[in-house]
């Protein structure tokens, strides 16, 4: 979608907003799949109401866009525009064992920031792609930690109120892969509360997480991850692995051979490829376990 509208072009610089035209999300996201759209890229938290309320009034759908790493796009030219934050200054502070993050900060790159100032507990979380914001918002976890655990306070843009809220830890409740913030909330930044540790006994838990996801993820490949949750006690990559569908493909999208929950774009694939795929399984495990595998990924189909 592009943005005609005057009122909209005239203001996005008096809020500090970029505006970048015809962007393929396809080079945005992990899977490599996804249309066009303009995108806007937002320097100032507090210019979002007001940005917000501008889009509303003008009728322009939008979405939220954080690191891209657990997102299937739409193929086509996109019914909506994108907005994404532009990392803040700092990315992260440090005061006692609070780390103050920017929901636009690498969720890698603060594990081990926090991890050289002797602050453990999110390890685990080493090799999850993608943006801080991102990880709060669906509540990531591997390897037994979640971030939701250490999650103090929250700073997010509440759509229902059109307004940016702090919110306490114990105000939202983090669940397996999932939390309380509504769908259109916007994460902005975060407060963690993170143990001390000795730096090297850190980094000894972290290589052991990174030795672990290399050898059972498909690392080196276009993914969105683990493309269903875990049904209730049971392991979705075990159950289609079972049903002898590594290797499966529609298009250019294909079941993992390495991890069977894992499904790659090993070219050209289309977000209609990638559906047919995910339909595909979803189904046969219906009709193989009698269990409806729910999605993880996040799709943008409208
Ligand atoms: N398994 C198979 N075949 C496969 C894949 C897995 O038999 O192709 C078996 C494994 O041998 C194991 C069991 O299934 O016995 C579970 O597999 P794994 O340890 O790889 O964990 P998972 O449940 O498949 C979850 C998260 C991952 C996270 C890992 C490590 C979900 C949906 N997935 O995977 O998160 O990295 O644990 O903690 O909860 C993600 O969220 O995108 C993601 C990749």
């Amino acid at each position: 979608m592009r943005i005609e509208n005057q009122r909209i072009q005239e203001a996005l610089p008096l809020l500090g907003v970029e505006l970048r035209r015809g962007v393929s999300l396809a080079e945005m996201t992990s899977l490599g799949i996804g249309g066009t759209t303009d995108l806007l890229l937002i320097r100032r938290h507090e210019a979002i109401p007001e940005l917000l309320m501008l889009l509303d009034a003008q009728k322009v759908p939008h979405k939220f866009l954080g690191g891209g790493s657990n997102l299937l796009v739409m193929d086509g030219e996109l019914p909506f525009v994108a907005l994404q934050l532009v990392k803040g200054e700092p990315e992260i502070a440090l005061e006692g064992n609070i780390a103050t993050v920017d929901a636009a900060a690498d969720l890698g790159r603060t594990v081990t920031y926090c991890a050289k100032h002797n602050l453990g507990g999110m390890g685990g979380l080493i090799g999850v792609p993608g943006t801080v914001g991102g990880a709060l918002r669906m509540n990531a976890g591997a390897y037994g930690t979640q971030i939701g655990s250490y999650v103090r306070e929250v700073k997010v843009y509440r759509a229902a109120e059109r307004k940016i809220e702090i919110l306490r830890g114990e105000q939202i409740s983090f669940e397996y892969r999932h939390t309380s913030f509504a769908p259109d909330d916007m994460m902005l930044a975060v407060k963690l509360e993170l143990p001390s540790k000795p730096y090297p006994e850190i980094l000894q838990g972290i290589r052991i997480c990174n030795e672990k996801r290399r050898s059972s993820q498909p690392l080196g490949q276009k993914s969105a991850g683990c493309i269903f949750k875990n049904p209730p006690g049971g392991s979705a990559g075990r159950m289609i692995d079972e049903l002898g569908l590594k290797g499966f493909s529609h298009g250019d999208a294909r079941v993992s051979e390495r991890h069977a929950n894992f499904f790659v774009n090993t070219g050209r694939a289309s977000a209609a490829d990638m559906m047919a795929l995910i339909a595909d399984v979803r189904e046969r495990v219906q009709q193989a376990y009698g269990v409806t595998l729910e999605n993880e990924v996040v799709v943008w189909n409208g």
